[in-house]
């Protein structure tokens, strides 16, 4: 395993988190010295300041890309966090029917990883509105860092273990079978999703319209709490007044601290 120096270690991280906002303390070394391991062997790099001279010099993405699919930690399944799918169903998307007059529903599931979340989101709208959806633009924005999970997210495929906490009228309506381990999402489905690689570090956020629903859960975790509040302030600038925010149950606001109205745990509304 080629090791990591202090300053290399430094250096790399300052790099990452300036850039990308994930923060690795001194007990990620281990995790990011075996991540990139192999990396560093493809590129010729004898050590890890070698690889960051690459890394800055590299005009083609490459690297960077690289180094972003490593470092990543993509963990998802379907169902995380649930009260929020079925708050989702009963409260938000009822207002949202009663409220947006021009019909087009503007919902973000903002480091969406390899398509669970934005998946089950557009099977409960399309539940949801029924014969009527045709009247409404329901599609959703998916966004990740990382352009590896991205295109996992767009096949679709998912073993039948991995779907086993969805309810099974959304297995059987929603998903075409592979073979006896695995199904893929139907087109019909895939076509609500629509997926794009954005960096939420990103300093403005380029969107024409405001959002009626973010869902950014489990990504700032990795984050630390200035850059967190930050990405708080940027989402609440970007949503309509009224508009619902979920996070990660373990990234909880302090309430004095943001203008969002708590609503249950973790999820918030701008007023
Ligand atoms: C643990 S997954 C969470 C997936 C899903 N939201 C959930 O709750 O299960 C975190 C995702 O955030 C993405 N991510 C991390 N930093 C990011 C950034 N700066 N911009 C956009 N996405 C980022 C990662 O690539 C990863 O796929």
């Amino acid at each position: 395993m080629v090791s990591i120096t202090e300053n290399e270690f430094k250096e790399l991280t300052g790099y990452i988190k300036s850039n990308y906002g994930i923060h690795l303390n001194d007990e990620k070394k281990n995790l990011v010295t075996g991540r990139l391991h192999n990396v560093l062997l493809e590129n010729n790099c004898r050590n890890f300041s070698e690889f960051f001279i690459l890394l800055k010099a590299d005009k083609s993405g490459r690297i960077v890309n690289t180094l972003i699919n490593k470092i990543t930690t993509n963990y998802t399944f379907f169902m995380r966090e649930s009260d929020h799918f079925t708050y989702f169903q009963d409260e938000v998307l009822p207002n949202l029917e009663n409220t947006v007059s021009d019909h087009d529903l503007r919902i973000w599931s903002a480091g969406c990883s390899s398509g669970e979340e934005p998946y089950t989101l557009a099977m409960i709208i399309d539940k949801y509105f029924g014969n009527k959806k045709n009247f409404w633009d329901t599609k959703i924005l998916a966004t990740d860092i990382s352009d590896g999970i991205l295109k996992k997210a767009k096949y679709g495929h998912y073993s039948k273990e991995q779907m086993g906490s969805l309810p099974i009228d959304f297995r059987m309506n929603y998903f075409n079978e592979i073979d006896s381990k695995n199904d893929v999402v139907i087109d019909r489905l895939k076509e609500e999703v629509i997926f794009r690689k954005f960096n939420l570090m990103s300093n403005s956020f380029p969107f024409k319209k405001k959002f009626h629903v973010i869902f950014c859960r489990n990504v700032m975790i990795y984050f630390d709490y200035k850059t967190k509040m930050e990405l708080i302030n940027k989402f609440y600038e970007c949503m309509d007044p009224g508009g619902t925010l979920f996070i990660g149950h373990s990234e909880s606001l302090n309430r004095e601290e943001t203008r969002y109205k708590y609503i249950m745990p973790a999820v918030y509304r701008k007023e």
